[in-house]
């Protein structure tokens, strides 16, 4: 279990595209997005490629150990961001995603955003838990190709 002390945020660079391909391609990760289906590594190069030089796309690794523990990307909308968090699955229920999510909060009052939004499917119940823990507050909820979908928001 890693110590939450110690994890460690940085942004994410170029050396990181096939780890962050593993975390994302994870099944449990992928039937929790919106875009259900595996992803070919390739499509992947061309969309880390696009995402990493994008500067309203502000993606975040979290390390402890020398392992890449979780993922954070901020969605960057003028004083708004929509956030996307994965742990990496063996990490997941000891209390990683928490401390991920303290630290982005922090992250986001350095970017001087304004806004934190999620959109979480309402079967995802460990997310839900998650960002209601951090004070997210849920908003509305809408429907995304037939599922339910809360909408949160926290104020930074
Ligand atoms: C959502 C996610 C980031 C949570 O990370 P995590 O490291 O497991 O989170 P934590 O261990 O800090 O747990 C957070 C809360 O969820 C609860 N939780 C964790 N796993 C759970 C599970 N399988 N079922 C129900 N609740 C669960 C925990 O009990 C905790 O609440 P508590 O502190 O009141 O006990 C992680 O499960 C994940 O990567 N999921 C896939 C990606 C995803 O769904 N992202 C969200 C969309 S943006």
């Amino acid at each position: 279990m890693p110590d939450h002390k110690k994890i460690e945020v940085s942004m994410v660079d170029e050396a990181d595209c096939k780890a962050v391909w593993l975390i994302n391609n994870d099944p449990e990760i992928r039937s929790m997005s919106f875009s259900q289906e595996s992803i070919p590594y390739e499509d992947h190069i061309k969309w880390f490629q696009k995402k990493i030089t994008d500067k309203n796309s502000k993606m975040y690794k979290f390390v402890s150990s020398n392992k890449i523990v979780g993922l954070v990307r901020l969605d960057v909308e003028k004083k708004q961001a929509l956030v996307n968090i994965a742990v990496r699955h063996e990490f997941r229920g000891k209390g990683v995603g928490t401390e991920i999510l303290r630290l982005t909060i922090i992250l986001a009052k350095g970017l001087k955003l304004k806004t934190l939004l999620a959109e979480i499917k309402q079967t995802n119940k460990p997310s839900l838990k998650l960002f209601n823990k951090l004070g997210f507050f849920e908003k509305e909820t809408i429907l995304v190709n037939k599922e339910k979908v809360t909408k949160l928001e926290l104020n930074v």
